[in-house]
């Protein structure tokens, strides 16, 4: 769900954008000065050349006329053509990065509304459409959910309250352009959420501070844990805790309530993998009022929090940078006819360009890159990180489907349908136990597939923090089965051919999680595939 009237209305950069009126712009000039350089007319040359003297008149045409001529050169010299316009604009959207950032947390603890809140802030939307949202949802009977309309652009979502496919929004700052993914918190949603977590770099979890809604959505079965261990799971390595609805009357910008969620929610980020001093912020807020979002806290209203405010976070992230000279690898979340295919997706390696020769895997159908586009600009290229919509001849749409792969014809992906794994079990459902034959829903980026669990191959030792090491010999005794909490190496196979890699070549192709009946009952990450070539293990 794109937020179209917004993206559109936001003419934040470019400058420059490659639509008819520009390209009108500079056929005009060009009509311009062709004419004003073209010859005289031969008839005119030969009024010259006649033997009476020209007159008056014509020498100062002449002269008016070169003079124009010299002066149409020093314009030319000084106007840049359209290609150098394009390249500049290019270079100065390059110079400041993008930033993919997900929304996350429990259903309703403000996701929606702090996203709409800030492409408010920063002058994306209006106050006659704020005063029609407002009109929209009292009349839905939400009154409060005026400000997350901004977000949730269908009617499902107006009506019930509750993001459900990922929206997506733009702004920026001095120095980012952000992609807001905004996820659905309800439980049903889950896929989504993974599918927008899958595209980001930085997850901001919002957690709701009002009384018993924290507490509800961090419990077991509340979607804060959930979120976290997903966006871990799925490559989010920065995460911005926000403690939102401090305005509410049950908390009133209390440092206590404050305290007491940072201080619970502390230990669990730490036990899901995350650095709490280098990958992590906290920050309390009011997305409905707006308040500690795009200025700092006025003192006023909250005295204790000399910190920062949620720009001023996402502004100082950083994202170690990723190597664009790489293989490329883009994982196809979805597709469209026009004029050409247009595939969705987020570069994971590597740089697209246009004119690029590329294989979509695992079809092996090779295609040509006509154009690419990064929010509503279209560049000529782009760089790992990017959320991209890349057009292409040389496939027919039914023969993608998402889950396949944009690579490099050399060095393309691998497609396998066997894999090592290293899987943390989270929660198996009726306290199961973990066997061989085991199945449930792999997600891996943007593939959704049935999986069996084939083989145990080794418990690992969680305690002593042992690493598997997949070129060690495999121990004689395999276990035969393992329980909730156990960490274990063991073999996944599918149906199909899916096109995945090595967590530690490519981090983001070779993390995933499995699901059954609505929950998340383990994550892994891949750590052996088949020998090149090969879609299975030799056995
Ligand atoms: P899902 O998309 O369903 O997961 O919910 P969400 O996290 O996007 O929550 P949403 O933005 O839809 O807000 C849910 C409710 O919380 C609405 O009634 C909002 O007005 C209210 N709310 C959100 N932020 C704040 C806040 O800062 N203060 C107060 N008082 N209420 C808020
Ligand atoms: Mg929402």
């Amino acid at each position: 769900m794109e937020v179209d009237g917004i993206a559109e209305r936001n003419s934040h950069s470019p400058v420059f954008l490659e639509g008819e009126d520009v390209h009108d712009w500079s056929k005009e000039e060009d009509v311009a000065i062709e004419e004003a350089m073209s010859p005289t007319s031969p008839s005119d040359t030969g009024a010259l050349e006649a033997d009476s003297p020209p007159p008056t008149d014509d020498i100062y045409e002449d002269i008016e006329s070169q003079l124009q001529e010299l002066q149409l050169d020093k314009i030319e010299e000084k106007l840049p053509g359209h290609e150098e316009i394009k390249q500049h604009v290019e270079e100065e959207e390059e110079k400041k990065r993008h930033l993919n950032v997900v929304f996350i947390g429990h259903v309703d603890a403000g996701k929606s509304t702090t996203g709409g809140q800030i492409l408010l802030l920063s002058g994306q939307v209006d106050d006659r459409t704020i005063q029609k949202y407002e009109k929209e949802a009292k009349e839905k009977n939400r009154e409060s959910w005026y400000m997350a309309y901004i977000m949730d652009t269908n009617e499902e979502e107006r009506v019930k309250g509750k993001t459900v496919e990922v929206g997506r929004a733009h702004f920026e700052t001095e120095s980012t352009r952000f992609t807001i993914l905004d996820a659905p918190g309800h439980k049903s949603y889950v896929p989504n959420m993974i599918s927008g977590a899958s595209q980001a770099d930085v997850g901001v979890l919002v957690i709701s501070a009002r009384k018993g809604e924290f507490e509800t959505g961090y419990e077991k079965g509340g979607q804060t844990r959930e979120h976290v261990q997903l966006a871990k799971t799925l490559g989010v390595s920065k995460l911005v805790v926000v403690v939102n609805k401090m305005d509410d009357s049950t908390v009133n910008w209390s440092k206590d309530r404050y305290d007491e969620i940072e201080s619970k929610i502390i230990p669990f980020l730490k036990v899901s993998g995350y650095n709490s001093k280098k990958d992590v912020h906290f920050l309390p807020l009011s997305g409905l009022v707006g308040s500690n979002i795009a200025k700092r806290m006025d003192k006023k209203v909250c005295s204790w929090w000399n910190g920062p405010c949620l720009f001023e976070v996402l502004d100082g992230i950083e994202i170690p940078l990723r190597d664009p000279e790489a293989p490329v690898r883009m994982p196809i979340i979805d597709k469209y006819k026009d004029m050409g295919i247009v595939l969705m997706g987020k570069i994971e390696s590597g740089t697209i360009h246009e004119g690029d020769s590329l294989l979509i895997m695992p079809n092996k159908t090779q295609v040509k890159v006509l154009a690419i586009y990064c929010d509503e600009n279209k560049k000529r290229r782009a760089g790992p990180g990017e959320n991209v919509r890349v057009k292409v001849s040389g496939v027919e749409e039914e023969d993608i489907l998402s889950g396949f792969v944009l690579s490099s014809v050399v060095n393309p992906i691998n497609a396998v349908s066997e894999f090592n794994a290293q899987l943390q079990i989270l929660e198996l459902l009726d306290n199961a136990i973990f066997t061989a034959g085991y199945k449930a829903i792999l997600h891996i980026h943007a593939i959704v597939e049935e999986a069996e669990i084939v083989q145990l191959i080794e418990e690992i030792d969680v305690k002593k923090k042992k690493v598997a090491d997949p070129k060690k010999k495999k121990p004689k005794r395999r276990p035969l089965f393992v329980k909730n909490g156990a960490v274990v190496i063991c073999r996944v196979q599918v149906n199909n051919l899916i096109c995945i890699e090595n967590f530690s070549d490519f981090p983001q192709l070779g993390r995933f999680t499995l699901r059954t009946e609505g929950k998340t009952i383990a994550v892994g990450k891949v750590v052996e595939l088949p020998p090149s070539g090969n879609v299975l293990f030799e056995s």
